[in-house]
């Protein structure tokens, strides 16, 4: 069996239901490789730079329909829930999210950075672009693309939770096995991931490869 279809790693203990519900591990072993003639990256001008694609297309979709479709279960409320849509990289993530979510949503869009190395963050974290307005008494959903430490997550939960908002929940498209590491409630999660360092789907090595459809491993020569 494909580690695609073995659902949760049970060991770190029982997960909630929506977590066993939803989320799928996905190994090392599972990246389709580059065949020496398919190179996955050249139809997007990324010609020898990627060494395999970890989550094709179809199957993120797939996955946000899954995730959608949770969320709203959850959410039948008077008022919209609000997206915020942690950029740069949620951006992807967030569109293609909010299209697929079964009941009116609003969008809002807020930019962070934290200080650390080009594969890592150190949980210092700066806000380069705040919320255009107040969300006090809103149902908040976080729109995260990744969760690797769990630092910067976690510094955000607790930056808007002095905002006032109704609730606060979590959706992540990746999450990599330190997160577990950092008390963080994450509600929706797509996909476990390795630890690798992944690109593509509005994940980035230096400002490089977000425009990718699929998620990828970069090639190791590229950051070595
Ligand atoms: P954390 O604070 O360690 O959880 O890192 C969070 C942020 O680091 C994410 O929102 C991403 O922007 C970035 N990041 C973490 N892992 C990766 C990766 O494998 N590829 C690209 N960006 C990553
Ligand atoms: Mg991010």
């Amino acid at each position: 069996m494909s580690s695609l279809d073995a659902g949760l790693d049970e060991s770190a203990g029982p997960p909630s239901v929506s977590k066993r519900l939803l989320t799928t591990l996905v190994a090392s072993a599972d990246a389709i490789p580059v065949a020496p003639t398919w190179d996955p990256g050249s139809e997007h001008g990324y010609d020898g730079e990627l060494a395999a694609v970890l989550i094709p297309a179809g199957t993120l979709q797939a996955k946000i329909t899954e995730l959608a479709r949770a969320v709203a279960a959850d959410h039948q409320l008077d008022t919209p829930p609000l997206l915020i849509c942690v950029l740069k990289g949620a951006v992807m993530f967030v569109t293609d999210f909010a299209r697929a979510l079964p009941i009116p949503s609003e969008l809002e869009f807020m930019a962070v950075s934290s200080y650390g190395s080009a594969t890592s963050s150190s949980g210092v974290v700066r806000i380069l672009k705040d919320l255009d307005r107040d969300i006090t008494g809103r149902r908040v959903i976080i729109v995260e693309d990744i969760i690797d430490s769990g630092l910067t997550l976690s510094w955000l939960l607790k930056n808007l939770a002095t905002r006032g908002p109704a609730a606060i929940d979590i959706v992540a498209l990746l999450r990599k096995p330190e997160a577990v590491k950092v008390e963080v409630d994450v509600r929706y999660v797509g996909f476990d991931i390795p630890t690798d360092f992944v690109v593509g789907y509005g994940l980035d090595y230096n400002e490089r490869y977000r425009d990718l459809p699929f998620v990828g491993l970069l090639g190791e020569h590229m950051y070595r």
